[in-house]
């Protein structure tokens, strides 16, 4: 499997600290045409109910994701991986353990929001087995597009 192949070449996913703050707002920036602040960041260190993690490899951050859960539901709320490390598997990796994380905090429902035309991002989701439940009309700006969002049951 890749994602074992990737373990073998040092991959490992953390928590996410302040000291990783400038490579993930580079990667951020590369990422989305509205990325969030350093400031965003930092505050899911610290929030209450987050799970921010990072995919580190060879000591370099490869990528990183956001979630939260209140209740029973748990919530998707940014992901990104470093073009250099894209196609690699890191993705998966991340969603894997962020999912494992999310049903310990006794989630049953996992929602995330995504761009309509982001066919990467949805066909990630769908290998995991989120499904399209709706969309939020023009969600996004830097073009404005829909969000679709997808769900999935834990
Ligand atoms: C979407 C993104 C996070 C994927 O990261 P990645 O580490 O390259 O993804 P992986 O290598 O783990 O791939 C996992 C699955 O995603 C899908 N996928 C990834 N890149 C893809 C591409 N370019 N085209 C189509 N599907 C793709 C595939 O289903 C892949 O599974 P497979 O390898 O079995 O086919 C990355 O492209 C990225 O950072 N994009 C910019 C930010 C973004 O769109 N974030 C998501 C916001 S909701």
């Amino acid at each position: 499997m890749v994602e074992d192949s990737l373990r073998r070449k040092g991959l490992t996913i953390r928590t996410m600290q302040e000291s990783d703050l400038p490579s993930i707002v580079k990667i951020e920036r590369l990422s989305f045409s509205t990325p969030w602040s350093e400031t965003s960041f930092f505050n899911e260190i610290y929030k209450q109910r987050s799970i921010p993690k990072v995919a580190v490899i060879d000591d370099r951050i490869a990528g990183y994701i956001c979630a939260n859960h209140v209740a029973d539901e748990g919530h998707i709320l940014n992901l990104a991986v470093h073009p250099d490390f894209r196609g690699k598997g890191i993705a998966n990796t991340l969603v894997e353990n962020i999912l494992e994380e999310l049903k310990e905090n006794a989630c049953r429902f996992l929602y995330l929001e995504v761009r309509a035309s982001n066919n990467a991002a949805r066909k990630l989701y769908e290998g995991f087995g989120f499904s399209v439940v709706g969309t939020r009309k023009e969600y996004y700006t830097e073009p404005k597009e829909d969000a679709v969002i997808m769900m999935l049951r834990l």
